[in-house]
C-alpha cells in the first residue's frame, strides 16, 4: 500500500505556537455527562469532549499566514480588495472564471440546485453526501447513486473506491436524457468512506455527461486529498504534482461546489465557481437576496482571506503525506487490535464496522450508538454514528467515524487514542445495545435521546 513518509515516526509538518487546553474529564464526570445528554454525542458539550472526531468540517487549525491575512482584510461591502485575492486563488486553482462566493457548501448546493433541479428531475453522482441530497430531494427531485460496487464492499481494497460505475452511468443518462440538469460526482466520496476518484473515471464520466450534454459539476470539498490520491495510486500520475493534478480534475467539469470548511482549511466559507456564465445572473440574484452581495456572499472579508490562503497551503505536499499518513495509521492501528474498518482507510476519516465488531447486538439495538457511547465513556473520544440511527431501517452498514481534524491533534494524541481503543477492543463483548427513547420528526440522530438496554 501507499507509503507517503519516509520514517516510521509520522511528523507533523508544523510547529505549535498558539495551544488550547485538551479537555481531560474523570471516567465518573462522563459517565453523568453521557445520561445527562440522553446518550446522544451531539447533545455532549465540546468542553466536555477530550478527542473530537465528530467531523473534519471547520475544525482546522489555521497557520500563522491565515491569521495574518484576515488581519489586513478589507471589509467593504462591494468589491474588497480580499473578494480579489480569493478570486484570483479560486481562478487560478479551478480555471473556473466565474466565482461565487458562500457562506458554506450547503448554501452553495441549495443555490445551484434552486437554479437548476425542477420536481421530477434526477441528479446521479458517486454518492451524495446528505445535504446534497436533502437539497435535491426539497425540491421535488431525486439524488441518485452510482458509486462502483466495491465502493459498497466495506472489505474491498479497490485503491478508487469513489469511482462511479461508468456502465451504470451511461445507462441513466440514456434513459432519463432530458430529465437530468446536472450530474455530479465528490471527491473524495464522503459517504463512501472518504474513497477517492481516479483521474481515469473523472474522463470517463466527463466524457459520458458532455455527450448527453448534461453539464458536469463537482463537489470539491476534499480536492486536495484526492488529488493527493491520485498521485500516490494512479498509474502514471506520480511524477506530477498535486496542483496538476488538481488543475486536471478541474479542467473535465463544467464547474465545482466547495465548501472551504474542509480542504480549504477554514473555520468557515464556501463557493461555486463555473466555466460559462449562463447561469450567473440566476446565481448571484439567489446570493443577494439570501446570502449576500457577490463579492462577500455571507462572509466576512476575513474569512475570505482565510480561504484564500488555505487553498493554497493545502496543495503542499509534506502536508497531504502528513494527512493521508495519519488516517492510514490510524486505520492500521485499529485494525491490528482487531477492530475492523472500512478498507482501505479514507482521506479524512476511518469507519469502524460496528456491525462486525459487536456481532451481539441487533441492528434495531443501534451497535453503532453503543460503540460511540463506550468510546466517550471510557476515553473522552466523540465520533459520529453512520448507520440505523441516522438513516433509519433503509441503513445499510453499522459505521462508526472518526473524522480528523486537519492539523489540530498530534502523532502522540493518536498514538493515546489507539492505546484507548485496546481497552474498548477488549471489553467488545460487554457491551450492550440502546433503545431510543426520545425521537424528533426529522433529523433524528442530532437529537434523539436513549436508554441502554440491559
Ligand atoms: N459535500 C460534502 C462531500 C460534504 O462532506 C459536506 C459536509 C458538504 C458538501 C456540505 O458542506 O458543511 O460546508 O455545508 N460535510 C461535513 C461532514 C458536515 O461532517 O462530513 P457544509
Amino acid at each position: 500500500m501507499d507509503n507517503p513518509q519516509p520514517h516510521r515516526t509520522i511528523i507533523e509538518p508544523f510547529k505549535i505556537k498558539m495551544v488550547e487546553p485538551l479537555p481531560m474529564l474523570s471516567q465518573s464526570e462522563r459517565e453523568r455527562i453521557l445520561k445527562e445528554a440522553g446518550h446522544n454525542l451531539f447533545l455532549v458539550a465540546a468542553k466536555h469532549v477530550t478527542f473530537d472526531f465528530l467531523t473534519d468540517s471547520g475544525t482546522s487549525a489555521m497557520s500563522a499566514a491565515q491569521w495574518g491575512a484576515m488581519m489586513i482584510a478589507d471589509e467593504s461591502y462591494a468589491g474588497s480588495q480580499s473578494f480579489e485575492r480569493f478570486e484570483k486563488v479560486v481562478k487560478g486553482l479551478t480555471g473556473y472564471p466565474h466565482v461565487i462566493p458562500t457562506h458554506q457548501g450547503r448554501a452553495a448546493e441549495r443555490l445551484l440546485f434552486g437554479a437548476l433541479v425542477k420536481p421530477g428531475m434526477k441528479v446521479p453522482s458517486n454518492n451524495h453526501f446528505d445535504t446534497t441530497r436533502a437539497n435535491i430531494e426539497q425540491l421535488g427531485a431525486e439524488a441518485v447513486d452510482l458509486v462502483i460496487a466495491e465502493g459498497r464492499d466495506p472489505a474491498n481494497r479497490h485503491p478508487f473506491k469513489g469511482n462511479i460505475d461508468l456502465k451504470r452511468l451511461e445507462e441513466f443518462c440514456s434513459e432519463f436524457r432530458g430529465r437530468i440538469p446536472l450530474g455530479m460526482l465528490t471527491i473524495t466520496n464522503n459517504t463512501g468512506g472518504g474513497q477517492p476518484v481516479s483521474l481515469e473515471n473523472l474522463r470517463g464520466a466527463a466524457a459520458i455527461y458532455r455527450k448527453y450534454g448534461i453539464p458536469f459539476i463537482l463537489d470539491v470539498c476534499r480536492f486536495a486529498e484526492n488529488s493527493y490520491f491520485i498521485k500516490l495510486r494512479e498509474t502514471g500520475q506520480n511524477q506530477r504534482n498535486v496542483r496538476e493534478i488538481a488543475q486536471e480534475t478541474f479542467s473535465l467539469a463544467d464547474g465545482c461546489m466547495m465548501s472551504a470548511k474542509k480542504d480549504g482549511l477554514s473555520n468557515i466559507g464556501g463557493f461555486i465557481a463555473l466555466k460559462a456564465d449562463s447561469w450567473l445572473h440566476t446565481l448571484r440574484s439567489a446570493l443577494i437576496l439570501t446570502e449576500g452581495f457577490p463579492t462577500y456572499g455571507g462572509l466576512a472579508a476575513r474569512d475570505l482571506e482565510a480561504i484564500a490562503v488555505g487553498l493554497e497551503e493545502v496543495l503542499d505536499e509534506r502536508y497531504l503525506s502528513y494527512r493521508i499518513a495519519v488516517s492510514q495509521y490510524m486505520g492500521q492501528g485499529l485494525n491490528k487490535i482487531g477492530i475492523p474498518t472500512v478498507q482501505p482507510p479514507g482521506g479524512h476519516a476511518v469507519y469502524i464496522d460496528a456491525k462486525a465488531l459487536l456481532p451481539q447486538i441487533p441492528t434495531e439495538r443501534f451497535p453503532g450508538q453503543a460503540l460511540v457511547c463506550e468510546m466517550y465513556r471510557s476515553e473522552g473520544i466523540r465520533a459520529c454514528e453512520v448507520g440505523s440511527v441516522m438513516f433509519g431501517k433503509n441503513s445499510a452498514m453499522e459505521l462508526v467515524r472518526l473524522a480528523f481534524p486537519r492539523r489540530v491533534y498530534t502523532q502522540s494524541h493518536f498514538d493515546y487514542v489507539l492505546e484507548g481503543f485496546e481497552g474498548i477492543a477488549r471489553r467488545k463483548n460487554e457491551l450492550k445495545g440502546f433503545k431510543m427513547v426520545f425521537e424528533p420528526p426529522f433529523l433524528r440522530h442530532f437529537t434523539a435521546r436513549f436508554e441502554q438496554v440491559l
